[in-house]
């Protein structure tokens, strides 16, 4: 276990520059390269990035502007990109077997054997197919609420080993509401991506794969089924990272893009001003609701403002994880500059977009979240099934509202594909603390039902859900739907 050293500098992911743009659209490429980072001190840990950096770059776009990427693969086995959050026409969601293959398929080629694959892989899937041409071009219509949403690699039964290896990245939408609020912005719009990792000592990811190859068989070993813990904490890819803040108000868009940690996160001391949450997964909040610490499951966002002017010059304040007691238990510290204080007013209302009416859903489906066999190992099912690409679990229509009831065993952060939905009730209760508003991610807890209100909009076709945390999702706790 390596202690909390806070004295490296957190750095923001580069903004990427489209390739070109013309009147309607912003076209960027991102190539999906091996590099090498100094991580910890001693040997560089390799790592799996989009364009060489982990976080991947930062897509930043605004609702009536298309964005197109051109995703070349260079690493040694196939990646599928999925705009997480974004509503993606199904040929550009990022299917988990619409595989682009390396541009070397030597690697792959060499490994690659198909006894022993789960299943069969590169048929017709009502999505964009596979493609052997080493890249393909994603179309995001970007229709949608401003959001913070990220993108990451989807491959199916490897999204866990693909993503722990740095295979994930920031996409900051934009639109008029969020832009009339005049709310922080420039280096006071800090995203923060929560990632936990292990590495060896010779500077090299450790992850405990069953198949070390990553070309074949999924999962991971006995002791790791319920997910893949690391003991080094990292924001924005820096270790335990320390950031001089100035004295006004950030919108922290934190992100946990864990494999499988929960997050508890606090200020120590904590700011005089409080913490004001405004945003969560699929956008802006009605109004801002007040916490003194923020849950947050893997893949959920929670956008706050903080004013550090509320804390006098040169305060060391540590952001703490209160889920662990560990170096887990801290993520990185905030020393507050000399400056004037920077005066900023939190809008009282953020967003008009209307709730959804239980009374308006059409029908009530009923899926659990449990542990079960696949293929006589362990693994997790949704309503008693593991994947398969060809399995429908359900057939919505667009422009309609559902009532999901979801049952689970264990944590299970369950994402759903396309539509954003909101929380109604946990078990007999009212929605969470966390809650409020649109949701893509709902954080369930054992032995707890819960229900949402989904309104399904946007393109016809296949689209999946499944649990967030990636070893679950790789053993096979997913499930499609498809919408006509
Ligand atoms: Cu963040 Cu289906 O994924
Ligand atoms: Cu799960």
């Amino acid at each position: 276990p390596i202690p909390p050293a806070f004295r490296r500098r957190l750095t923001i992911p580069p903004v990427l520059r489209p390739s070109r743009s013309d009147t309607t659209t912003d076209y960027y490429d991102i190539t999906q390269t091996v590099a090498r980072a100094g991580i910890l001190p001693g040997p560089a840990t390799e790592l799996w990035t989009y364009n060489g950096s982990f976080p991947g770059p930062t897509i930043r776009s605004t609702r009536g502007r298309t964005v197109k990427v051109r995703y070349t693969n260079n690493l040694p086995v196939p990646t599928v990109v999925h705009l997480h959050g974004g509503r993606t026409p199904p040929d550009s969601d990022g299917y988990p077997i619409d595989y682009v293959y390396p541009t070397d398929m030597s690697y792959y080629a060499l490994h690659h054997n198909p006894q022993q694959m789960t299943s069969d892989h590169g048929r017709m899937t009502m999505t964009g197919g596979d493609t052997r041409e080493g890249r393909r071009t994603h179309v995001f219509p970007l229709d949608q609420r401003a959001a913070t949403l990220w993108y990451h690699d989807h491959r199916m039964d490897f999204t866990g080993p693909s993503v722990w290896r740095g295979l994930a990245g920031f996409h900051l939408h934009h639109d008029a509401e969020e832009a009339s609020l005049r709310l922080p912005d420039g280096d006071l719009d800090l995203p923060l991506m929560i990632t936990d990792r292990s590495l060896d000592s010779d500077g090299s990811l450790l992850y405990p794969s069953l198949d070390p190859t990553l070309v074949n068989r999924p999962g991971v070993r006995g002791d790791h089924v319920a997910g893949v813990l690391g003991d080094v904490m990292l924001v924005n890819g820096t270790p335990w990272p320390v950031m001089t803040a100035r004295r006004g108000t950030y919108r922290l868009r934190f992100l946990n893009a864990c494999n499988a940690r929960r997050l508890s996160l606090r200020l120590d001391p904590p700011p005089p001003n409080g913490i004001a949450q405004i945003g969560t997964d699929a956008g802006l909040l009605a109004e801002p609701v007040r916490h003194d610490h923020l849950e947050l499951a893997p893949a959920q966002r929670l956008d706050v403002l903080i004013d550090f002017s509320g804390y006098a010059p040169g305060t060391r304040i540590t952001l703490v994880n209160d889920f662990d007691t560990t170096a887990m238990g801290q993520v990185m510290r905030f020393v507050v500059d000399d400056g004037r204080p920077e005066p900023f007013k939190i809008p009282s209302r953020l967003s008009t977009t209307p709730p959804l009416r239980p009374e308006d859903a059409v029908v009530t489906r009923k899926f659990d979240f449990r542990a079960g066999d696949v293929d006589d190992h362990d693994g997790w099912l949704v309503s008693h099934a593991p994947f398969s690409p060809d399995t429908i679990a359900a057939r919505v229509r667009l422009g309609t509202t559902e009532i999901w009831q979801l049952n689970a065993d264990f944590h299970h952060p369950v994402h759903l594909h396309l539509s954003p939905f909101q929380v109604i009730a946990r078990g007999s209760e009212g929605p969470g603390p966390y809650d409020a508003g649109w949701k893509d991610t709902i954080d369930l807890r054992p032995g707890e039902q819960a229900k949402i209100l989904i309104h399904f909009d946007g393109y016809p076709g296949k689209y999946v859900f499944h649990c967030h945390n990636l070893e679950h999702e790789d053993m096979a706790m997913m499930a499609n739907f498809i919408a006509t």
